[in-house]
């Protein structure tokens, strides 16, 4: 059975519900799934893939996420590695937004893995100045693409080699 590390930062958990998703989805395709907090993750040569997902803030990564990245960047031969990352709130959701500098520089490391954009979530009732602002501007809603999360976790299966 085959090893997957699903490794998440998120702010409001929108992130870490794609995270699940996916680990879920990963499951019910027959891998073993880890879905841990990236501030959390660790063993990383443990696992036959490792999947890293943050929330995207002001055009950021979450800082533990960088950091799992780099670890992963540390290791002698890193397992294959995907990335996601979750921000869009309107209807260009599922445009593939860039990687940030540092973290586009840390995949290049790791052999460019496949990126995939997600769409985020922002609650109406949120907290944060920058976020109600947000919100008044009418920016509050879901555009997480529960199919494109599936998808993304299905190219993953599909990639993976059973181990004994
Ligand atoms: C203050 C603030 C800044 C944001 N900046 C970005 C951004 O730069 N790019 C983006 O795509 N989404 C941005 N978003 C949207 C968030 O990424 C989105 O709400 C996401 O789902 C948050 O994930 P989380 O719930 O896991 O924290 C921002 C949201 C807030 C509140």
């Amino acid at each position: 059975m085959a090893r997957v590390l699903i490794v998440h930062a998120s702010k409001r958990g929108g992130t870490s519900e794609i995270a699940e998703s996916i680990g879920r989805r990963l499951s019910e395709r027959g891998a073993a799934v880890d879905v841990v907090p990236a501030n959390r993750a660790h063993r990383f040569r443990d696992y036959d893939a490792v999947v890293v997902g943050s929330a995207l803030y002001g055009g950021r990564w979450r800082h533990a996420a960088v950091r799992a990245l780099r670890k992963l960047t540390h290791l002698s031969q890193p397992p294959p590695v995907w990335l996601f990352h979750s921000g869009p709130l309107d209807e260009l959701a599922n445009e593939p937004q860039p990687l940030p500098g540092r973290v586009f520089d840390l995949a290049h490391d790791l052999g460019d893995p496949q990126v995939t954009t997600f769409g985020g979530r922002l609650a109406p009732d949120t907290h944060g100045f920058i976020a109600k602002a947000m919100v008044r501007n009418g920016k509050a809603g879901d555009w997480r693409d529960q199919g494109a999360i599936s998808a993304f976790a299905d190219e993953i299966a599909d990639s993976l080699v059973p181990t004994p």
